[in-house]
């Protein structure tokens, strides 16, 4: 197949992950360029071969940018996108002060396609191509992203979240309206071109055991979903849990005794775990999600990247919008790397870029399709500015080695530093 477009600077691959080289920069490669055409990468390699094999395509030469997979946000929430950056509480408040408000407005399905647009807006200039939301209880705010994912092309997953306790009213559905509520939004939109469907229980403490096992029970019905939801985030709501299931073994048994563990469970922050919950969830392969803006914005705690790396588990990198302090997965990186300096186990840079790329891909069970760049991979890319700003420029200019050039744009780096994204084979 001729390629329509050949785009050329620093294109980096994976071959493998970083987390298990022995130098984390062995497991990448820089080509000169990529060739793409009807949404897919069809070639890597130097600029003179591609042209040679693809003489209709159009050149799009972007120097020595960095070019890369588009970015994977694996866990958000875009209703909390107009609540962002909301100041000084930790979870439990934060959700009764500011989440729960404003995810009432939700019901308005006009309000839900404003900021479903917004948020898909805002993260496209920050190089994001794929995400993993909730939605609010409305089924309509999954419609309403969806179809705004839609028409833009892009490949996202999302799902209705579901909560029938402990939320205000006109907040809480029942177990038979999320299950069939979610069934429906299965049946409308998973599938359906790049779209796939979450089934979303918030939290456990937000389902009643009734609720919980419905889910399970559609999760049953429907395999090849994702399962999202909120793990041993903070200590208040782990101590929560165990007063609201008294019989189960930790925080993770609230999931597993419904059902709602496996290898399709995709489970945000996770911060706290048990021995027997580490081991669960390897033995499964079940997902985290490292959530760095969010924990420390929300006060959560420090995740264990290193060690849950080291045992072999399945690690995904999120905003957690708006939890999370920030749409922009370069700040992620920064924030992932300074919670690894706390713990004394700083990332490379290889590693950053892998996990919010490929890593996030891998939690999502979408790693067959995007986030590297490689041959039959679907063309999302992101191209970045290493010299976005002058006091990136100066820094970068100093590097001695990609690595170091692009580790400035990670610590420093914001929408500026992106310079170009393609979703779809399409440029923005
Ligand atoms: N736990 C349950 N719901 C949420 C949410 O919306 N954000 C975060 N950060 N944690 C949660
Ligand atoms: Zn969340």
């Amino acid at each position: 197949m001729q390629a329509e477009y050949i785009i050329s600077g620093q294109v980096l691959s994976f071959e493998h992950s970083p987390f298990d080289a022995n130098t984390p920069e062995d497991a990448a490669r820089l080509h000169e360029a990529v060739a793409i055409g009807d949404g897919k990468i069809l070639a890597v390699g130097t600029k003179a071969g591609l042209r040679a094999d693809h003489p209709g395509a159009e050149v799009v030469d972007h120097g020595d940018h960095l070019i890369l997979a588009g970015f994977v946000d694996a866990h958000v929430h875009f209703p909390q996108t107009a609540i962002i950056a909301s100041w000084g509480k930790r979870l439990i408040d934060w959700l009764n002060s500011y989440t729960f408000p404003e995810e009432m407005r939700f019901a308005d399905r006009a309000y839900a396609d404003d900021i479903a647009n917004r948020y898909l807006d805002l993260t496209r200039a920050n190089g994001t191509t794929t995400m993993c939301s909730y939605g609010t209880i409305h089924p309509e705010s999954v419609d309403a992203f969806f179809s705004a994912a839609k028409a833009r092309g892009q490949r996202v997953i999302a799902g209705k979240t579901c909560m029938d306790r402990n939320a205000p009213d006109g907040l809480r559905d029942t177990p038979q309206s999320a299950h069939d509520d979610s069934a429906a939004l299965i049946a409308r939109w998973h599938g359906v071109e790049r779209l796939s469907y979450a089934i979303t229980p918030r939290f456990s403490p937000t389902s009643t055991p009734e609720q919980l096992e419905a889910m399970g029970a559609l999760w049953a019905d429907h395999p090849d979903c994702l399962m999202q939801t909120h793990l041993s985030e903070q200590t208040d709501e782990i101590a929560w849990v165990k007063t609201l299931f008294p019989d189960a073994r930790d925080y993770l048994d609230t999931y597993e005794s419904f059902g709602l563990l496996g290898a399709r469970g995709v489970y945000g922050h996770a911060i706290h775990l048990e021995p027997r919950e580490r081991d669960r969830l390897r033995e499964v392969d079940a997902a985290l999600v490292h959530c760095p803006t969010s924990n420390t914005f929300i006060g959560s705690g420090l995740f264990d990247m290193a060690g849950l790396m080291a045992d072999g588990h399945r690690v995904g990198l999120a905003t957690d919008t708006g939890g999370g302090s920030s749409f922009s997965m370069l700040r992620t990186m920064a924030a992932a790397y300074e919670v690894g300096q706390l713990r004394g186990t700083p990332l490379h840079a290889a590693q950053l870029l892998w996990l919010a790329t490929q890593g996030s891909a891998r939690a999502l069970r979408l790693d067959d399709c995007i986030g590297n760049i490689t041959v039959g991979h679907e063309a999302d890319l992101v191209v970045l500015d290493l010299a976005s700003t002058p006091a990136i420029a100066q820094r970068s200019a100093r590097a001695e080695d990609i690595w170091e050039a692009v580790f400035a744009t990670i610590m420093m780096g914001d929408d500026r530093a992106i310079a170009e994204v393609w979703i779809n084979g399409k440029r923005d």
